[in-house]
């Protein structure tokens, strides 16, 4: 297990170039079993999630090469239609390959993918939609069992805009009969991505990226080669780093408008930010203000995977803030480890009650989950004297070379194995 040793307290000045957007690339390795021709993803990110994407691709007998930055996908000899509990477990979100292998087999066994360290993260929209596409449902031992000779369009209204539901209707439905309507799309840029990637391959998909996205079935995909979209919340990420630690970074590759309401908060706090096209520059001097009120939201809401970064960066800001997480009913379990370095926070349920300290100190902390763990990253870079930061395996499921691109900016971070 490794651990970050990091001496704080230095300003960030340089340019970071954003890696592809690890909740596009997991879609689109899902979506490369749709075609029995080859697949390549370019500037592939090397993080955990997508190792594990491409361990459950290679038990359903696909072949996985990784060349350079890119990866090479050929599901031509394809023949299992079953991922095991131990990769659900790993990767809860791979629930979308549903979709890809009742449109690819006709039929899909999953493991309940069950909870985890953020939230109960139940799939009850995922099936009661793959139900109106005629997918037979039952559920034994844990496994959830699918059967559909060929899905068949239909009207689905989601009541919640779920990222993974709809990406999972949206891999039914491209080779089912007909026309699927989905009302109650999420609108994330991952999902117009996954759209931009459906129709390389041949498919049909139009609404993207607003919340009905139409499906017309066609009866075969094709390979495809593609560069997906680039990752906003570790953009977001270094942006809520640098506008902590204070200095000038500027992040490429992500557009003003990906990134949502971060910019408008982050102006808020007292940042000055300069866009232009893919390039956004963020400055940070002196003491920031407290952004008052934060509310999790899907896109373009703020995003709830950049809650925990923007907790880190308040408990430093001037006055007081109350930071709401309405999509995972668990996201606040990083903050008994932000208080260790001096934070003043109370979590009530959904709510973080934030007072502004002046600074943060030092300590050894443990990170829980991916966004909490980049949160406490954020924390020691800022805090006066040393800090570790403990079992960094949640880190490197979404950041690649997180340490290196922090220490080209300035940061003191070093990777240490235990
Ligand atoms: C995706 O997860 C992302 N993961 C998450 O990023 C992100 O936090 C989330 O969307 C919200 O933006 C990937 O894309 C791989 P949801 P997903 O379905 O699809 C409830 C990260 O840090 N819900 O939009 O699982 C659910 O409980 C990860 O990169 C149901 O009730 O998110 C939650 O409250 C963490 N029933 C809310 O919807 C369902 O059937 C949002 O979930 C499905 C979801």
């Amino acid at each position: 297990m490794d651990k970050y040793i990091i001496d704080g307290g230095r300003r960030l000045f340089g340019n970071v170039k954003v890696q592809s957007a690890k909740n596009s690339v997991l879609p689109l390795f899902a979506a490369s079993v749709l075609t029995d021709k080859q697949v390549t993803i370019r500037e592939t990110p090397a993080i955990a999630d997508v190792f594990c994407m491409a361990q459950i691709l290679r038990e359903l007998g696909a072949e996985v090469s990784f060349r350079g930055g890119d990866v090479v996908i050929d599901s031509s000899d394809a023949h299992s239609h079953i991922i095991s509990s131990v990769l659900t477990k790993e990767l809860r979100s791979s629930v979308f390959m549903l979709g890809s292998l009742l449109s690819r087999f006709g039929r899909a066994v999953i493991a309940y993918p069950g909870g985890c360290d953020i939230g109960l993260r139940p799939i009850d929209l995922h099936l009661n939609a793959l139900k109106r596409l005629g997918v037979k449902i039952s559920e034994r031992d844990g496994y959830i069992y699918c059967e559909c000779e060929k899905p068949t369009g239909a009207e689905i209204v989601l009541d919640f805009p779920s990222v993974g539901a709809t990406e999972n209707i949206m891999l039914a439905g491209v080779k089912a009969e007909g026309r699927t309507v989905l009302q109650g799309a999420a609108k994330e840029p991952e999902i117009v991505d996954l759209q931009n990637f459906l129709n390389g391959m041949g498919a049909k998909v139009f609404g993207a990226g607003t919340d009905v996205i139409e499906i017309e079935g066609v009866s075969s995909l094709g390979g495809t080669i593609y560069t997906p979209v680039k990752d906003r919340i570790e953009a977001g990420t270094f942006l809520i780093a640098c506008a902590l630690c204070g200095g000038e970074v500027e992040i490429e590759g992500v557009t003003a408008e990906n990134l949502g309401m971060l910019l408008h908060k982050l102006r808020e706090n007292g940042c000055k930010i300069h866009t232009k096209n893919d390039k956004i520059r963020l400055s940070s001097y002196g003491r920031l203000k407290c952004n008052r009120r934060i509310e999790t939201m899907p896109f373009p809401g703020f995003p709830t995977d950049l809650q925990a970064q923007i907790t880190a960066l308040n408990t430093v800001c001037e006055g007081g803030a109350l930071i709401v997480e309405n999509l995972f009913e668990t996201r606040f379990k990083y903050v008994p480890e932000l208080q260790r370095m001096g934070a003043d926070i109370e979590v009530r349920g959904r709510n973080a009650f934030v007072r502004g300290v002046n600074g943060l100190h030092g300590a050894t902390v443990t990170a829980g989950d991916l966004r909490g763990g980049a949160a406490l990253v954020i924390a020691a870079l800022g805090a006066e004297g040393i800090s570790e930061v403990l079992d960094l395996s949640h880190i490197d499921r979404g950041y690649s070379a997180f340490e290196d691109k922090l220490r080209s900016l300035g940061a003191e971070i070093k990777r240490v194995r235990i």
